[in-house]
């Protein structure tokens, strides 16, 4: 309902520019038309305010008619009480100089707080809006898109879209009732002298025009380069850790900088061509003035007209040049803000490729008795061919484990199997229907997943295991006594309401890992997706939470990813993979026997029953995540959240970051 005009307006541009060739970075429609944008805007976030905004408009009105009252009043004020000297207009005139002021005051106050608070709810909406609609994006959007360049997107652009229209309507509201009053008034005096005044006027269209254009050029360059800065501070604050070990803080800090000073550069112009504006109409405005004076003057000395009727308009005219410097301005705060609202518009129009299908069919047989067949799959991430044709079944209740060098594309298996990517070729079945065939949450809620970097919350540990699962207590304990989570509880602070910290970066990568086992225990779904999951523990816990996991496996269908080949040795069925395929299947005392890559990895991992070498720590593992989420800087508040749930969404999808 509420994006509907995004969607069909502009769906066919919007596809376009993410399929671009450029990295599918998302592209900002360039020039969507203001009217499109004022119209989506008023649709979905303004009209529900209608009730505000007539109010505010009555009151705004207002406060301008008074500018034109006050003009109106100096005639009387000069003409009765100070050059003729009539006493008794005094106290008249007075009043009603105080009743003006005391209006305006009024009608100012309601309309400033009024549009304030339409404002800030119009924020928070599109900004909640555009945050549930970004979650409904592809993984490929989160990776194209960094998360400080989507905080930028929700928070900064968000607000310049949302104050613009506060602008936009006191302008047309207040400004040009005030500009309507006023101009009454000062024909009333004279039409001739008024002519005169903004005879100069039209000279201003073209170098208006010019700067208007001035102005969204760089203002929409100024938020790309806000985006930037945006994405370098998160890197920064997050891989903290990483700079310091590497002993590149001088470069961040300076490319940091470098970012900054573009995005400063960029405002300062845009700054400079919305003052433009004003700037060319006081120009036109003293050329007014002047040729005024010297005619009306002439005037005035030959005494075809009174001081009154001079001053009246003088300060008609006077006063003209404020909401007119407004209604200048505010073409180029339109044209800054439309910047930001044409990225949100883009953002509102890109549409996840990845989504249920029109008629969801059900899953033909039990999920516990359904066989996972992987059928010629081909993907590639952008042009990189990760998987060439793969083709295996895990069999239903059984344990299929999946071996292979490191970048063989064995969590791949898992993306595709969750529909976090869609194959590019083939198909993967379960219980003999296509996965794309099942509703999305349906194909999603089969699954528990313990993925390689576990990604844990900003929250305390009991809300980390639990995600919003409403379990009892007991269950709860169950579960954490089998990832075998409670041997660390009690060194905790707070126990199980000890908060993780940014990421989980209060626990270490083993306990890390513990914790998103217990999470998965407890989501308690047919089939068990396990990428690495204990290859930060110690041997000896290792082998208690494996067990574990063994036991939790029994009677599911499981999927094993591992490189330390003695835990999978029990599997029904190792799938072994090289280069995106498979190159061999069985049980391992059949691969050991048939001596392929399997006897290879086997032999050289464990010599005389002894590790020799360990594949999988040098690249993956528990190295990898503490360069990201050691000791990172605390971050709090909004932005953190933020930051957070778009580092998790990307997390989801498997990008590493460094
Ligand atoms: N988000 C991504 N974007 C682009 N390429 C990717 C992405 N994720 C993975 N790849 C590439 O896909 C290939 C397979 O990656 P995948 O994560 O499936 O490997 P893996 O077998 O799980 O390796 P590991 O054992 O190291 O976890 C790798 O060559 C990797 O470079
Ligand atoms: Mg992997």
């Amino acid at each position: 309902m509420t994006h509907e005009k995004p969607q069909k307006t502009d769906k066919t541009k919007a596809k376009g520019e993410s399929s671009a060739p450029v990295a599918g970075r998302l592209q900002v429609i360039p020039d969507t038309q203001s009217r499109v944008l004022i119209r989506w805007l008023w649709h979905d976030y303004l009209q529900a305010h209608l009730g505000y905004v007539v109010i505010a408009l009555v009151l705004m009105s207002l406060e301008g008619a008074m500018l034109g009252a006050l003009s109106y009043l100096i005639k009387p004020m000069f003409d009765k009480v100070l050059v003729a000297g009539h006493s008794d207009a005094l106290m008249w005139v007075a009043l009603a100089v105080f009743g003006v002021f005391s209006l305006r005051a009024i009608a100012s106050f309601g309309q400033r707080v009024i549009m304030s608070r339409v404002g800030q709810k119009v924020s928070a909406k599109l900004q909640g809006d555009l945050v549930a609609h970004m979650l409904t994006l592809d993984g490929r959007f989160f990776q194209d898109n960094p998360p400080g360049t989507l905080i930028e997107r929700t928070r900064g652009d968000s607000s310049a879209a949302a104050t613009v229209w506060a602008t936009v309507l006191s302008v047309a509201a207040r400004d040009m009732v005030s500009l309507v009053s006023l101009l009454v008034v000062a024909i009333s005096v004279d039409w001739r002298w008024t002519l005169i005044a903004v005879a100069g006027a039209p000279l201003l269209a073209l170098p208006i025009h010019v700067l208007q254009n001035i102005v969204r050029r760089t203002s929409r360059r100024a938020r790309a380069a806000s985006a930037r800065v945006s994405t370098r501070l998160d890197e920064i604050f997050h891989g903290a850790t990483t700079i310091k070990l590497s002993g590149t803080e001088r470069r961040e800090a300076d490319r940091f900088e470098g970012e900054i000073n573009e995005f400063v550069d960029e405002q300062i112009k845009s700054v400079a061509g919305q003052a433009g504006i004003p700037a060319l109409m006081d120009l036109v405005a003293g050329l007014g003035f002047f040729g005024v004076l010297l005619y009306g003057g002439q005037q005035i000395i030959e005494g075809t007209k009174t001081v009154g009727e001079f001053m009246s308009f003088f300060t008609a005219m006077a006063l003209v040049f404020e909401p007119l410097r407004r209604l200048g301005n505010v073409s180029g705060a339109w044209q800054a803000a439309r910047a930001s609202l044409e990225r949100l518009y883009a953002i509102f129009a890109e549409r996840p490729a990845i989504t249920s299908p029109a008629k969801p069919a059900p899953l033909p047989v039990p999920a516990a008795s359904a066989d996972i067949r992987f059928e010629n799959v081909e993907f590639a991430y952008a042009d990189a061919p990760v998987l060439r044709g793969t083709s295996f079944t895990a069999e239903a209740g059984k344990t299929t484990a999946l071996v292979g060098a490191s970048g063989a594309g064995k969590s791949t298996l898992f993306h595709l199997m969750t529909r976090l990517a869609d194959p590019v070729k083939g198909q993967i079945t379960i219980g003999g229907l296509a996965t794309t065939r099942l509703a999305l949450a349906e194909l999603r809620g089969l699954y528990s997943v313990v993925s390689q970097d576990a990604l844990l919350f900003d929250e305390s540990l009991r809300d980390n295991v639990l995600m919003g699962a409403e379990v009892d207590e007991a269950q709860l304990h169950a579960a954490l006594k089998a990832a075998h989570v409670e041997d660390f509880i009690s060194t905790l602070d707070h126990g199980l309401d000890t908060p993780v910290g940014p990421r989980g970066s209060g626990l270490s990568g083993g306990q890390r890992q513990r914790v998103a086992i217990a999470r998965a225990v407890l989501r308690n779904r047919p089939i068990l997706l396990l990428d690495e999951a204990t290859s930060a523990l110690d041997a000896q816990s290792e082998k208690i939470v494996q067990n574990a996991l063994e036991s939790l496996s029994k009677g599911r269908t499981t999927l094993v990813i591992a490189h330390r080949l003695s835990t999978i040795r029990n599997a029904d069925k190792i799938v072994v993979m090289d280069k995106g395929r498979v190159v061999d299947e069985g049980t391992h005392d059949e691969l050991l026997a048939r001596g392929g890559l399997y006897a290879d990895l086997y032999r050289l991992q464990y010599s005389d029953g002894r590790t020799v070498i360990d594949g999988s720590l040098s690249k993956s593992g528990p190295h990898r995540p503490q360069g990201e989420t050691g000791e990172e800087a605390k971050e709090t508040g909004l932005l953190a959240a933020t930051s957070r749930m778009f580092g998790n969404m990307l997390g989801l999808f498997g990008r590493t970051k460094d």
